[in-house]
């Protein structure tokens, strides 16, 4: 495994969207060897917990648990101590809940670090808008006027202020962020689809090549590797498309 094979590897997230830890656990056998982040969302969280969290570690996984949590600031103070516990490597919370619901996670989790010696502080990203969301249910539903990416890079320079790592945005809204946030500000990114792949119910997507080429730290990937023939063969084609661009 070369240099650029490993890094690029590390900035792939597999989205283990799953009902339960068994099928979960046959897609990660499948990856065996592939140096990729594992994303647990909420589907598999509710159903597997944090044992299944603790087994993907024990492999020797970077996790990042995506649980977007949004809730009055002690509770998001009380959920992020719980994760932060858990030794997950990125949760993520969202911007929506304001600046100090953002500062109340990083004091969950500075709480945690205090308590257990040893463990590392997670890297906490707000989700800006989802990659779901197009302009028209952001004006018309959420009731957010302007465009998708003023709310975006918005959120992101909240999110800065009140601490936290990185956003979750689209590969649109990547150079914007780094503009309003900096280089360092990590940037994960779902709605990646390899070309001709189906796009379901992302709104906002890109190829894996042009997102690395925008300057995206993470690259989010559920569908175009879990629902292939051959999960293998489409990750590694991805990451080998990674390193190309
Ligand atoms: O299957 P697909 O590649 O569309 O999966 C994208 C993954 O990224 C899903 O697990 C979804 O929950 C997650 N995600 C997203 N948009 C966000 C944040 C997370 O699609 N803003």
């Amino acid at each position: 495994m070369n240099a650029s094979y490993t890094e690029m590897a590390g900035r792939l997230m597999v989205a283990l969207d799953y009902p339960d830890a068994e099928r979960a656990r046959a897609l990660v056998q499948q990856l065996e060897g592939i140096p990729c982040y594992m994303k647990v969302g909420m589907q598999l969280f509710y159903a597997a917990g944090p044992d299944f969290i603790k087994e993907l570690k024990a492999k020797g996984y970077s996790v990042f648990l995506d649980v977007k949590m949004h809730d009055i600031p002690n509770t998001v103070k009380g959920g992020s101590h719980s994760v932060t516990r858990l030794g997950v490597d990125m949760y993520n919370v969202h911007a929506a809940g304001g600046v100090q619901m953002m500062q109340a996670a990083l004091a969950g989790a500075e709480a945690a670090l205090a308590e257990t010696p040893g463990l590392v502080m997670p890297t906490i990203i707000a989700v800006t808008q989802l990659t779901s969301t197009s302009q028209k249910t952001m004006n018309n539903e959420i009731g957010i006027n302007g465009t998708v990416e003023d709310t975006v890079v918005r959120y992101a320079s909240l999110a800065k202020e009140a601490g936290l790592h990185g956003v979750v945005a689209s590969s649109l809204e990547v150079k914007a962020i780094a503009q309003a946030c900096g280089q360092e500000f990590k940037t994960v990114i779902p709605g990646i689809r390899p070309a001709g792949a189906d796009v379901g119910d992302q709104t906002r997507v890109l190829t894996p090549g042009e997102a690395i080429a925008k300057g995206s730290h993470y690259l989010v990937v559920g569908r175009p590797i879990t629902a292939s023939p051959d999960p293998r063969q489409a990750a590694e084609q991805i990451i080998e498309e990674m390193i190309q661009a």
